[in-house]
């Protein structure tokens, strides 16, 4: 019903300008935090791409700033991955950026083979999750100072196959790839949901969203048959561009202003899964996340 509402709608666009006001995107080195990365820097924010590979993030440096024409694009090392990267990457921010105005957590892996961060986490939850978790934690106190301020977490549909394994969250026992990204992206809908709630009243506002079924290079984990799927299914798919569309969307409309916590998908409010909604559930992933990363944050 949603899709077919969406055929007769006019796409989103937003003059808003951002002059003055400071991104840090993860993962902004390609697909759809690259995108986001141009249209914001276009806007006129000054744009962090927070990325692991340093050669491949100067080079979507050097092309953001010539679609652009901006400048105020930088990029630094981050991998979210290992705690001593993304601690490091924090110091930096905390010591010399003045306000950060929009912290858009977009780094994902997706369906990739069993493998543990340094922390010794499932790559998945780990990276997606857990990572931006500490992320989050380590920035907020500078983004609450930045008010108006937004955080926004690239999530997915995917996130609605999910479940959350509190006992073992980390697939030790048994892993399955789809069910461990899908329970990535459902923890993404719980930590904003949770995150808004803590923030009522300090100006910082929380968003989720599934971007669409997006061509990027996600999907090099994918198995033959599944990449031979969407090579058919790529008519329905959108570009990266389009894919970026709901992240602008949440960073800067006006209307949502006042609005946190919530999911989003094609520029539009929309309707997450019940484990999604579940307050328990997501108060019990914040404990199990300050728990595994040894963090204290009510
Ligand atoms: N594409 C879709 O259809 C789709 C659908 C639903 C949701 N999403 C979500 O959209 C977000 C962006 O994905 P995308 O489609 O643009 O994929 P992408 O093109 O593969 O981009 C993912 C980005 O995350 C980075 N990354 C991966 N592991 C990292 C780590 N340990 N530390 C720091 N950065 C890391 C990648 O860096 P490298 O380039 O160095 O690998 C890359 O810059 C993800 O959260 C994904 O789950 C995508």
């Amino acid at each position: 019903m949603q899709a077919l509402r969406n055929l007769f709608r006019a796409p989103w666009s937003s003059d808003v300008k951002l002059d003055g006001q400071t991104a840090v995107i993860t993962g902004a080195n390609t697909g759809i935090g690259k995108e986001t990365a141009i249209d914001l820097a276009k806007r006129g924010a000054r744009v962090i791409l927070a990325c692991r590979d340093m050669e491949k993030a100067q080079a979507a440096v050097t092309e953001i700033i010539e679609s652009s024409g901006n400048d105020g694009v930088v990029c630094m090392k981050l991998d979210l991955s290992d705690s001593k990267s993304i601690r490091g990457f924090a110091e930096e921010i905390n010591k010399n950026e003045a306000k950060l105005n929009l912290l858009i957590n977009n780094a994902g892996v997706m369906v990739c083979p069993y493998g543990k961060t340094a922390d010794g986490f499932e790559m998945q939850i780990g990276v997606n999750h857990f990572g931006h978790f500490l992320l989050t934690y380590l920035l907020i106190d500078l983004i609450k100072r930045s008010a108006p301020a937004r955080i926004i977490n690239v999530s997915s549909m995917a996130h609605s196959w999910g479940s959350i394994n509190l006992e073992d969250i980390n697939s030790e026992k048994s892993y399955n790839k789809s069910k461990a990204y899908a329970q990535s992206k459902l923890a993404n809908v719980l930590f904003t949901r949770s995150l808004g709630k803590r923030l009522e009243g300090t100006g910082v506002t929380t968003y989720s969203l599934h971007p669409g079924v997006v061509q990027t290079d996600l999907w090099r984990h994918l198995s033959t048959p599944e990449r031979f799927f969407i090579t058919i299914a790529r008519p329905f798919t959108k570009n990266s561009i389009q894919g970026a569309q709901t992240t602008i969307y949440c960073a800067v409309e006006p209307s949502l202003e006042k609005e946190s916590g919530g999911y989003y998908s094609d520029c539009a409010p929309a309707n997450c899964s019940a484990a999604g909604k579940d307050d328990e559930l997501a108060q019990k992933l914040w404990e199990l996340s300050c728990k595994m990363l040894s963090l204290s944050w009510d």
